[in-house]
Formats: C-alpha cells, structure tokens, sequence
C-alpha cells in the first residue's frame, strides 16, 4: 500500500512536492488551498481526487492520509505544521521553517510529542553536486572545514513588492530567511556546530526601486507592505573554532546573481555552486562543484562531474521525506538543525537591529 500524502498550498512549490512523493511511490490524495479554484486547479490536471479549502477540512475527510506537505506562505508554516502534527501526521514543511526560533521549538516540540517525522525542503541538500561534497567531506579527505562563505546574492530580484515576500509579519523577513539555502548548506557541510557569535548589518537601498524586481516571484500589490531587508552581510562562529560568512540579497549593486558554498579544511577546499542563466531561471543554469587539493606538491583545482538536476534537488528533496518515513533512507534533515538554523536567523536581525554582536544560547 502506497503512502497517502495531502499538499496544502497549491503555489508555485507544489509541483515539485507532488513530483517528488510520486517519485517515491506516494500518493498524492487531496490538495488544501484557501483559493479553492488555485486547489482545483491544480488537482484536475493530476487527477488528484481530494479539494478542500484547509487543512481541518482536508484531514476531517482523509482518514488514512499519513503525511502533508506544507508549502503557504511563511506566517502559516508553524500553525499548519503544528495541525498536522497534533492530528498525528509526519509533515514536510517548506522552508524557512518557521518565522523565528521561537516557532521552531513549538514545531520540534510537537513533532516529538507525536512522535512524527517533521522534515523540511532544504531542498539544495538533495542537490547531485551537495551530495557529492557531503561525501567526499564525510570521507575525511577535506579534513576539517575552518572556514566556509555562504552566499545567495541577486543583483535584481525583489520577488515582487507588496505580497507575502516582502511584507515581514508574512515572511519573518527579505533574502536572509527567503535565501537561507546556502546558509544551511554551509552548516550541513560544516556538521552543523554549535553556533557562538554572531555580527550582521543589513541594508534597504532598490526596495522601492521597480528596476530591482526579479522574473520570479508574485504580483505586485498595489497597496501592499513592503518592510523588509533588500541585503546582508554577517560573521559568525561556533564553538567549535569554525567561523562562517554569510552574504543574502535581492537587491544588491552585485557583478551578478550568485549562488554558492566555499569552504576551506584543513586537507582540502570546496566550492558548490549554482550560475544562473542572465534570464535567472533554473533550465538554463550551470551547477558546478569543486574541489581545491594539493596532490603530490602540486596545487590542483579538481571538478566532481554529477548528474543535472534542473530543479535544484527539490524533486529530490520530497522523494527524500516519503522514503524517510518508509524506513528506506535516512531523512537529509533534522528539526533540532532546522532549530540552531532559524536562531541564526534571528541572530542576523538581532544583531542587525541592535548594532551590536549576538551571542548564540
Ligand atoms: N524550496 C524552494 O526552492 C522554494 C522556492 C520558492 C518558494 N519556496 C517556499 O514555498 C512556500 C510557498 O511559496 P510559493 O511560491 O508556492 O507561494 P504562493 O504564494 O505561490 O502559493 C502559496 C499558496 O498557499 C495558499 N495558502 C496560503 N495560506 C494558506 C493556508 N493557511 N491554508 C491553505 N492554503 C494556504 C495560497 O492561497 C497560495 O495558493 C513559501 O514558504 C516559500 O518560501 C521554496
């Protein structure tokens, strides 16, 4: 018997939910949206049975469905996960996890009482080129990583001015929560150490600017907020000796949109990587990953070749959570790495509001 799976949210992010748990063997029985012609339109074309306009009336209905995936805007992350959870759901959760740290904590808290999987789509995990540097860091070759930089920047690419991205009681915030990918994928890469300080400004310059609008993203509203930061620069360290520097934008006077981890060990350095086309779409960029060695006296720059993943392991990512809840893989994310993430986050606009460095509890 496949696994029964409800998505609540039919955005943007759906599709690739749905591909991946079909990927997986799941089934896909219902779809929650509170527009319900979006939910239905996205069921038609699949040929999903179940349109609900929320997740009570969904779950009141879909007795034998195991798992949701959450894929709404921000603000409704934590609530929605938590429905499910109490329900006795396992649910993946689109990122960012939560609005804040304290959210977090309710999530993981729950997912523990209900002893359920809570997964979430740090879906650059499940990249080919990610994986590939997981392995060869887990292999020992890298040796120890000291040092990583972590950076999403967008020269142009405001997801829309007014709508739930930009307004901050929607979203938590701009590109620091919006563009933590590569954030996560510094500390997955890095053993997720325990976070000691952090020191971060963040600036506002093009958030009104329409020249600064990327070619994704929604609508704009015409009486809408927008209240968030447009770029970011941080530091942090760890505990552990390690330090990591963080760069997010969505508006930023940057040579071009650039989106990579690189760390240097203590045996050898690294690079993933992600060129987009000029356009900004996934079909036409190049992913890349890159190791930094020193063989026999000799300093060498050497490519990992990997398979294309066009969506940027998010397909990759969904298929992942249905076969952690089937017991045949092990899941690509944990909840307390979700947590000690959403406090660096909270750190950013800590330290960022206040001027002063945060100290990480
Ligand atoms: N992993 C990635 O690469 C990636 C990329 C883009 C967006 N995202 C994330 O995916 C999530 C959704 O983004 P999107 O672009 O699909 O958004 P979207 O605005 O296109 O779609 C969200 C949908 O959720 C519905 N909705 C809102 N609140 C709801 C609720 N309480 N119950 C039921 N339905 C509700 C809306 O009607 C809408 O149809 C966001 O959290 C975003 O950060 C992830």
């Amino acid at each position: 018997m496949s696994i029964k799976v409800g998505i609540v949210g039919a955005g943007g992010m759906a599709d690739y939910h749905y591909d991946g748990f079909t990927l997986a063997g799941a089934e896909v029985t219902a779809v929650a949206d509170m527009n319900m012609a979006r939910a239905g339109a996205f069921t038609k074309t699949r040929g999903i049975p179940g349109v609900y306009d929320s997740l009570a009336a969904m779950l009141a209905k879909e007795k034998d469905m195991e798992a949701v995936s959450v894929v709404t805007p921000n603000k409704f992350h934590c609530p929605v996960t938590l429905e499910a959870l109490s329900a006795g759901r396992h649910v993946f959760c689109e990122k960012p996890p939560a609005l804040n740290a304290r959210e977090m904590e309710e999530m993981l808290a729950a997912s523990q009482k209900a002893g359920k999987t809570l997964m979430f789509d740090f879906n650059n995990r499940a990249r080919p080129e990610a994986q590939a540097m997981k392995a060869y860091i887990k292999s020992g070759k890298a040796g120890r990583i000291n040092s990583a930089q972590a950076r999403w920047v967008r020269r142009a690419g405001i997801p829309g001015f007014g709508g739930w991205f930009t307004t901050k009681a929607l979203s938590g915030g701009g590109p620091v929560i919006d563009l933590l990918h590569m954030i996560d994928l510094a500390l997955y890469f890095m053993d997720y150490p325990e976070p000691a300080f952090l020191l971060a400004r963040t600036f506002d310059d093009f958030m009104g600017d329409k020249a600064f609008k990327g070619p994704w993203g929604i609508p704009d509203a015409a009486n809408g907020i927008t209240d968030v930061e447009a770029a970011c620069h941080a530091f942090l360290t760890f505990k552990t000796g390690q330090c990591l520097a963080i760069r997010n934008s969505w508006a930023e006077m940057v040579e071009r949109e650039a989106v990579s981890v690189i760390f240097q060990g203590s045996k050898a350095g690294g690079k993933v990587e992600r060129l987009f086309g000029r356009d900004g779409i996934d079909s036409t960029s190049i992913d890349s990953c890159e190791l930094f060695l020193c063989e026999n006296g000799n300093q060498v720059n050497q490519k990992i070749m990997t398979e294309k993943d066009e969506t940027m392991g998010r397909v990759g990512a969904a298929a992942n959570f249905i076969n952690t809840i089937t017991g045949k893989a092990e899941p690509l994310n944990k909840p307390e790495e979700a947590l000690i993430l959403m406090k660096v986050i909270d750190a950013i606009y800590g330290s960022a509001s206040s001027g002063r460095p945060v100290e990480l509890k």
